[in-house]
């Protein structure tokens, strides 16, 4: 069976592990990034694709930056190539290798796409993109859920999910929202990351949370998302990878597997 865009010939699918959320704003570029920082300072051979066509921000926050707008985007000219014709090389940043619709663009050029053209899109980054020999795939996704979106990705590889939320309700609701949609379409979710959920004063330690909890029986977590990690807000370093360990044991679980 043909593999997505990476070189091996390996007769396993690739392991694709989707970063996503109900809402928008709550870490998922964040926590995607982590992800794929953490599985290469641990000798993993990771890609990283950022599928926010309407926001693609992985490469401002990996420090990347395009000035030229792209001269043609048209998705059928793009697919016409065929793999590893697109032109589309993967960017090593410390040894991971990123693709975002963020390359396409100039740093304020916009790519006003439907949602499932975004979808058709995110196949391209995923399939075309030349990752060199990967072992997984990191899939930052835009807020919400679909079910295009979920038949691209279990297109390309062996796809589970790692939830973000706030302590919020809204944020839980959303996502709850989302997880039925994976369910109905057999996507596994590894766990969840509730992130922001509080601030730990820097002078006394004293821990203030920064949300109204979500009654119990409304979050994800009754809803039978396990939570991975609970993330503090820090202001200067977003994620501190020490805190996501049991995320990276599932991922690594979902690699092995
Ligand atoms: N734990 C944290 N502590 C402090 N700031 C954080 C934390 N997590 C994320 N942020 C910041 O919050 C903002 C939103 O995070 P991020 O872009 O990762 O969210 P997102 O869910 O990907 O958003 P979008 O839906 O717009 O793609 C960013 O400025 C990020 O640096
Ligand atoms: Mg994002």
């Amino acid at each position: 069976m043909d593999q997505p865009g990476h070189s091996r010939q390996s007769p396993t699918p690739l392991p694709i592990i989707a970063v996503a959320s109900g809402k928008g704003g709550v870490g998922k570029s964040s926590v995607a990034i982590a992800i794929g920082r953490e599985l290469t300072r641990n000798g993993r051979r990771a890609g990283l694709v950022d599928a926010d066509i309407a926001g693609p921000d992985v490469p401002r926050m990996l420090g990347l930056r395009r000035d030229v707008p792209a001269r043609t985007v048209t998705l059928a000219g793009w697919a016409r190539g065929g793999r590893g014709s697109s032109g589309l090389e993967a960017m090593d940043v410390g040894g991971l290798k990123v693709a975002s619709a963020g390359f396409l663009m100039a740093g304020d050029q916009g790519l006003a796409l439907g949602s499932d053209l975004g979808d058709l899109m995110l196949g391209r980054l995923i399939k075309e993109t030349n990752w060199g020999d990967i072992e997984a795939l990191i899939v930052d996704l835009p807020p919400g859920i679909s079910f295009t979106q979920q038949g691209v990705l279990s297109g390309a590889g062996r796809v589970a999910t790692i939830l973000v939320v706030t302590p919020a309700e809204v944020s839980h609701l959303d996502t709850a929202r989302a997880l039925s949609t994976l369910r109905e379409v057999r996507t596994p979710v590894l766990g969840g990351v509730e992130n922001m959920a509080y601030f730990e004063c820097p002078c006394c330690g004293e821990k203030s949370e920064l949300h109204t909890p979500a009654p119990e029986e409304r979050t994800i977590w009754a809803g039978g998302v396990e939570r991975l990690a609970r993330l503090p807000f820090r202001p200067h370093a977003a994620i501190d990878p020490a805190d996501l360990a049991p995320v990276l044991k599932a991922v690594a679980a979902h690699i092995a597997a």
